[in-house]
């Protein structure tokens, strides 16, 4: 073999193209993209994947979550391959570089060593990870999480939208219930190249976070029960306002992320009045809330006080408070030698890089608790994410998907 396997780089511009491509499906007015999972925009994406997966040399396989794994053949086609991935489904106010990045860098890692002309020991599969986002289906990054064991397959299934409509029907209407358990393709390890979604490695000009955490996560699905009644007849300290005890709750749960901070991070995302008018005073509601900490104890002090907090503003503003705890997920610890893996992959490169910790979910912290599991961040503008406006150069996109490439190469092995 002639091809010096150091110096080997991907094609920046090919990436760059296929990020610019693909943001086609679903793209909205502002230059963001919106693709919630197993929509029709999902649909396109997903066929185009397939088909370069498929150009690229790979054998497609989809499982009964409809998630997509292309594979690489290695020389020993016995050994588990090595994962790469991240997913090509979006939230509502989506970018184009969030899980795209990681999904595309992937395949053009495996055209790389295609061009080269290497072949390497372990195979290599390209993942992309069915809902990984959650805002159609809770919870967020379901699939990795039921190949990691957490849930089951018919339990996800079962999963429904605002609309009713289950995670098996919204398979089955874009042709993605794939005939394969999850789980069926084994993976040696996962590798992730994300954008960071934060703003610390702008900020401190470095071009690759070695990820060496990632937080845990707690959701909830809250309901407020007051009483619906005249908005001009009713005097104020007659009132049960379910969006007035919200309002309390809202910023209880700011009090308490920024007592227990700065490694604390509370949000209530959507809230759904029943019925609402103009000149009704709010008697039902409906809210989420996400409660993150890089450190289990306290995500358990949130969780504890926030409990007795709610119960508090619940029996002075005489409304029915109900918090139901849908998710949690333990906090990530990436596996020390596939994080040094990365690391030292960065620094033969000559990237400027620092250790982070993952302020968001992603499926490698799910496959971490099964298979050793890393993480390579790249900065994206203002650490801006879930944002239409986000971005991130071509420089740092080829740079984190170089890092994944000899991140790669170092696991998988080059056949002699
Ligand atoms: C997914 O993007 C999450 O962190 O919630
Ligand atoms: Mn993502
Ligand atoms: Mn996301």
């Amino acid at each position: 073999m002639t091809t010096n396997v150091s110096n080997l780089q991907i094609d920046a511009e090919q990436l760059w193209n296929d990020i610019h491509d693909t943001a086609q499906f679903g793209a909205t007015a502002k230059g963001g993209v919106k693709r919630l999972t197993l929509t029709a925009e999902d649909e396109q994406v997903r066929d185009w994947f397939r088909a370069a997966c498929t150009a690229a040399g790979c054998e497609v396989h989809v499982d009964t979550l409809g998630t997509i794994y292309a594979i690489r053949p290695g020389r020993d086609m016995t050994l588990e391959p090595i994962g790469i991935g991240s997913h090509l489904d979006t939230q509502p106010t989506g970018g184009k570089y969030d899980g795209i990045l990681g999904t595309l860098a992937a395949l053009e890692v495996v055209r790389t060593l295609n061009r080269a002309e290497i072949e390497t020991e372990r195979p290599i599969c390209i993942v992309n990870w069915t809902n990984e986002e959650g805002s159609r289906f809770a919870p967020a990054m379901m699939a990795s999480a039921v190949y990691a064991g957490d849930f089951t397959t018919e339990d996800i299934l079962e999963r429904r939208d605002a609309d009713g409509v289950s995670v098996g029907d919204a398979l089955d209407a874009i042709g993605y219930r794939g005939s394969e358990p999850v789980g069926q393709i084994r993976l040696n390890s996962f590798v992730e190249l994300h954008i960071e979604q934060g703003p610390i490695l702008e900020a401190e000009n470095k071009t690759i976070g070695v990820v060496d955490h990632g937080q845990g996560i707690i959701w909830y699905d809250g309901k407020i029960t007051g009483f619906a009644s005249h908005a001009g007849a009713t005097p104020m300290p007659l009132r049960r306002d379910a969006l007035a005890a919200l309002s309390e709750v809202v910023l209880k749960v700011e009090e308490l992320a920024l007592a227990h901070g700065p490694h604390a991070v509370g949000t209530i995302g959507e809230v759904t009045i029943a019925n609402p008018s103009r000149n009704v005073i709010a008697g039902d509601l409906a809210f989420t809330m996400d409660l993150r900490s890089p450190d289990s104890a306290t995500l358990d002090a949130l969780d504890r006080e926030l409990g007795a907090a709610v119960a508090a503003i619940a029996a002075r503003r005489r409304v029915d408070i109900a918090l139901e705890r849908v998710w949690r997920k333990e906090p990530t610890h990436f596996n020390a030698a596939l994080v040094d893996a990365v690391e030292q992959a960065t620094g033969r490169l000559g990237y400027s890089h620092r250790r982070v910790t993952s302020g968001a979910g992603h499926d490698a912290c799910n496959l971490s608790a099964v298979m050793p599991a890393a993480m390579i961040f790249v900065p994206c503008k203002d650490g801006v994410s879930h944002n239409e406006l986000e971005d991130a150069t071509q420089a740092d996109c080829a740079a984190g998907a170089n890092v994944l490439l000899h991140t790669v190469i170092s696991l998988a092995g080059v056949a002699k």
